[in-house]
Order: C-alpha cells, then structure tokens, then sequence
C-alpha cells in the first residue's frame, strides 16, 4: 500500500520511449510526442494530488536539436499546446511552473507560451512543476562554474571566498534562480532503458532510480503510484550505515 505521509519530496522523470510508442502503432514519431503529453498531463495533476512538492520532468535535452526538424518543431508545438490547453488548470491547481535549463533558445512561440506559464503561476504555493528543457547536465554544471566565476570578479561574491558544494548547488539551475530545489528522492525512467542521459548528474547523488518497462505514452497514474510505493519500500542511508 502507498504510504500517504511518505510521499517524495521531489520526483524526476525522464519520459522516454515516445518514438517506440509510436513505431509499434505505426504512427508518426510527433503522435508519439503527443501521446506522451497527455500522459505527462495526468502525472502532473497525479502529483499534486499525492503532494508531490516537486515534480521534474526532462521533456527536451540538449542533446535533441540531433533529431530532425520535423521531430524538434513537433516537440515545442506541443509544448505551445499543453500551455494553452493546460495553464488556466495549473494555475487554479495552485501548481507553480518553472523551467530549468536555457529555454530562450528554442521557438519563440514556445518561449512566449513558457514565460506566460512563468509568470501566472509565479507565487502559487502548491507543486512545483518543473520543465527541463534545452536542458543538458553538464552544461548547468560548467555555466554554474561560469557563474560563480563572474560574480567573484564582479565582487557580488568575495573572491576569497572558498568553493563549497553549496555554492555550486546555488549557482545550478535548481538552486537560487528556481527557488533551491531540493535534490531529487526518486527519478523514475520509462522504457526499459537505465541510464541518466545527462540528466540531474550533480542532483542525483543520493537519488533513488525506478526503471519501469513501461513505455511513456502508457505510463499512467497507477503505474507512478506503485514505483513510488516501491521506493518507499527501500532503505535510504546516504552513506552512512543504517
Ligand atoms: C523521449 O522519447 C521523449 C522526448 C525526447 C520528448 C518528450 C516530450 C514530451 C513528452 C512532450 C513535452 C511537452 C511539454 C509541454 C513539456 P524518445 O523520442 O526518445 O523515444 P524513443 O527512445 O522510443 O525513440
């Protein structure tokens, strides 16, 4: 039985295997997307409801301008999309969306509808939901590194300063600019695949990993709430011993 008072604090996900989904019903990889989205709908509102208090969801890599354009046009269609159809719903929902990674980079019609999203739900106090997007890893690691670097030449830090972990954490996407997300407890991946793709590497050092079969189209409420359940059947030390 899923424990209601042990929810995770903050679930990732990488939502892969859109393109098999659509491969298997012979459909183009863009309906595969778009399928995806809609179950990405349900776990968010699936997530809010649990108390989930951040949910991050790795929907475009830096990695995926490779594909073609009709594939990558297709993908922030449907981010333009899921705005228009769902903002007014996350916003009544009291979920407050932030986006991490460099997102002024992609069409300007997603960027218009993402800061919309930014902007209403700015001081909603419910589920985080969090959008990585044009979102790589290391990339966040090496422009923390940049960051850090600048604010210590242009004194807004003490160039003496030691670099600590902290400091690091501040300076990532997760950290003060998206209200310091605390690292994830679970990432869950759907697909059978088992890696991070260059995904939450500095976040994920204590996280929790759930592989599901499971291809992300079907990937639905009950399936969430039993890899949550089998997370919270697992014993967290943290390095240290029980
Ligand atoms: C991975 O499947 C999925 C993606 C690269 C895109 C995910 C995007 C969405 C679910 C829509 C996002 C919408 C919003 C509003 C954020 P894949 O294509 O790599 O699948 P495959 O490995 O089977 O080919």
């Amino acid at each position: 039985m899923l424990d209601r008072e042990k929810i995770p604090a903050h679930i990732a996900i990488i939502m892969d295997g859109n393109g098999r989904w659509a491969k298997a019903k012979g459909v183009p990889r863009v309906a595969g997307h778009n399928a995806g989205m809609m179950a990405m709908k349900e776990i968010v509102k699936a997530s809010s409801q649990l108390g989930v208090k951040y949910l991050t969801v790795y929907a475009f890599s830096t990695e995926n301008w490779k594909r073609s354009a009709e594939e990558v046009g297709g993908i922030f269609k449907l981010v333009v999309k899921y705005v228009n159809s769902e903002l007014a719903e996350l916003h009544e929902n009291n979920v407050r969306v932030k986006i991490l990674g460099d997102y002024t980079q992609v069409p300007k019609a997603a960027v218009d509808s993402l800061e919309k999203s930014l902007e209403t739900t700015k001081d909603n106090t419910g589920l985080q939901f969090n959008i990585a997007l044009n979102y790589g890893s290391r990339a966040e690691i090496v422009r923390a590194v940049n960051l850090i670097e600048k604010d210590r030449k242009t004194g807004v830090l003490d160039p003496d300063m030691e670099i600590t972990e902290e400091l690091i954490s501040r300076y990532l996407y997760t950290g003060v600019e998206n209200g310091n997300i605390p690292d994830p407890d679970l990432i869950i991946r759907t697909s059978g695949e088992e890696r991070l793709s260059n995904f939450l590497l500095w976040q994920s050092a204590y996280s929790e990993f759930g592989f599901t079969d499971v291809l992300w189209p079907d990937f639905t409420p009950a399936e969430f709430e039993r890899m949550i359940e089998a997370y919270q059947n697992r014993e967290r030390r943290f390095g240290g011993r029980k």
